[in-house]
């Protein structure tokens, strides 16, 4: 096992929209940035993800780029930046861009050339075809937002690709020229001394070549097509000898669509592609296929067989990333835990989960604090085009029971995740002066950074905690991962041996209390608690009985006895 630096870290993602508005316009921004990093600081994170920050047309906020070297305006100005970045480094804190190179806007000088003239370069920049006869589009992918995947251009007669909005068409990679803008860019970064980059939805840069239709009738999302396409590796490979070696970076890839043998090519050490990948299998265990808006239930069986396969297989040359959510998801604690009575256990448990396994955990802004989800009482009040696309098409095309569609929104809606980030309990959780860009979750009076701050029993402190773990014993970060008690219906245990030490997590998903009975060989020898989410807690005994969501782990092993938190 390679040690390095990056699978020592805790990345913390901001999403600088709802993050800290310093300048009294209801979004935040950049100089917010700033004002909260002694916070970032505090809580103990090494790297700091910021989703996108280019100028954009805001269609899917951000994720449209209009400009890749210039910052949005509504976030700040270039001085701001490096100076936000100075400020990182001077904290010791790393600071990882998101690179989103799938798509552009549709507002980016490349496509308005494109569609200016038909014998621009820039044309084939991007994926132009004709229409079939009859009207229809080129083929019958659907786009990840709902409808075709294809778009009419304004004035012409051709069609062109989008896989998300129609402001965001694809780039076409297989055109060398569109690989040199994006290794331009990523230069220019780069340059200004970042240290890592988050690639979005990289694993859809090189389609099938004809673009072929899906086997059904009907508008599909035609991932075989698009999902780690034929030149996918090559591409990455070249990205890699032409900026990623420059430099010890943190990369990771988000890729929907992967098998754990894909990311195995993605990651492995020897193959110079990207240090991790976000997997989406875990995101899909209370969805009905790939389908996140039909929800059934998940399984504690499920998602251990899920976490337990990318644990073993990416355990020797590879490296996982750890996350529960993000800024596309529900908010982990009322997804996965209870955002009611055992609010405050089950975010700790699911946080002793994240971060005893192997692999980088990634903390999504006010995960820290708990922060739910939110149920706003009208479509109206939703402000991401992913849900607003789908409650349109579920509604008005597919005849869906209104209230049946905003239920799975409320459970899996976008905006769950996106609400203001709860510093305080003065009005507007202390995120804006102004009216905030999507309202504050109301529950902000309770749930917020400064009261945390002051409890020391709050999950913020327990962050802390599990951070602080993390740096001081090894085997957190490189034991390898060996279930235990499997079939167990309501408790996920498993440990860690590195180096001649041994953890023992265990973990009670649920609000039954419950008990198991351990394999002796289990229990690290002379066993103390290095963690653990009630008080007191059972000792490193055969038998053990968890309360709701309790977690603990133990450490031992050789020299166990003189480990100290
Ligand atoms: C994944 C990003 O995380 C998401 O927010 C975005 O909408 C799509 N990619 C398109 O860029």
């Amino acid at each position: 096992m390679k040690e390095t630096w990056w699978k020592e870290a805790v990345v913390y993602q901001i999403y600088p929209r709802s993050f800290m508005d310093s300048n009294g316009d209801g979004i935040g921004d950049l100089g917010g940035i700033i004002r909260k990093l002694d916070y970032l600081k505090e809580l103990g994170v090494n790297v700091i993800w910021l989703s996108p920050i280019y100028r954009s047309p805001n269609d899917d906020n951000g994720y449209d780029i209009s400009d890749y070297c210039e910052i949005m305006e509504e976030f700040g100005t270039m001085e701001e930046f490096d100076r936000l970045l100075k400020a990182m480094h001077e904290r010791g804190l790393k600071l990882m861009m998101d690179l989103v190179v799938n798509h552009t806007s549709d507002e980016h000088p490349w496509f308005q050339a494109a569609l200016k003239d038909k014998n621009s370069p820039y044309r084939d920049y991007y994926f132009f075809r004709d229409g079939k006869p009859g009207g229809l589009p080129p083929n019958n992918w659907c786009s990840h937002f709902g409808f075709s995947a294809w778009e009419k251009e304004p004035e012409g007669e051709q069609y062109f690709l989008h896989l998300y909005t129609k402001k965001q068409p694809d780039l076409n990679w297989d055109n060398p020229s569109v690989r040199e803008e994006v290794y331009r860019i990523m230069q220019f970064w780069t340059d200004k001394g970042i240290d890592g980059f988050r690639m979005d939805v990289i694993n859809y840069i090189s389609k099938a070549a004809e673009l072929p239709d899906m086997p059904e009738d009907g508008p599909h999302l035609a991932t075989p097509y698009f999902a780690n396409g034929p030149h996918v590796h090559e591409y990455l490979q070249e990205m890699n000898r032409r900026i990623l070696s420059q430099r010890d970076f943190i990369t990771v890839g988000e890729m929907v669509s992967v098998t754990t043998d894909q990311a195995r090519l993605y990651t492995h050490e020897d193959r110079h592609e990207l240090n991790m990948v976000f997997t989406f299998e875990h995101m899909y265990l209370d969805a009905v296929g790939e389908d996140k808006w039909q929800i059934r239930q998940w399984k504690l069986s499920e998602l251990k067989a899920v976490f337990g396969k990318w644990q073993t297989s990416l355990a020797d040359g590879c490296w996982n990333s750890l996350y529960l959510n993000n800024h596309d998801q529900a908010r982990m604690v009322s997804r996965f835990g209870d955002d009611g009575k055992y609010r405050v256990e089950s975010a700790k448990m699911l946080a002793t989960f994240l971060h005893t396994l192997q692999g980088t955990p990634y903390i999504y802004q006010g995960e820290e604090l708990g922060m739910t989800n939110i149920r706003f009482g009208s479509i109206d009040q939703y402000k991401d085009i992913d849900t607003l696309n789908h409650y349109a098409e579920a509604v008005t095309v597919f005849h869906e029971d209104p209230k049946r569609v905003m239920e799975a929104i409320y459970a899996k809606g976008r905006d769950n995740a996106r609400t203001p980030m709860q510093w305080d309990a003065s009005p507007n959780a202390g995120f804006t002066d102004a009216v905030p860009w999507i309202p504050v979750n109301p529950n902000y009076t309770e749930i917020n950074a400064e009261a945390a701050i002051r409890d020391t029993e709050s999950i913020y402190h327990y962050y802390q905690d599990l951070i602080r773990i993390r740096r001081h014993h090894k085997v957190v970060v490189y034991g390898d991962y060996n279930p235990v008690c499997e079939e167990h219906p309501s408790i996920y245990a498993y440990t860690r041996r590195y180096q001649g030490q041994m953890l023992l997590v265990v973990l009670n998903f649920f609000s039954d209390p419950a008990v198991i009975d351990l394999p002796k060989a289990c229990l690290p020898e002379n066993g103390v608690r290095l963690i653990g989410n009630y008080e007191d807690a059972p000792a490193c005994e055969v038998h053990m009985k968890l309360r709701a969501f309790e977690a603990v782990a133990f450490l031992g092993g050789d020299g166990g006895e003189q480990i100290m938190i």
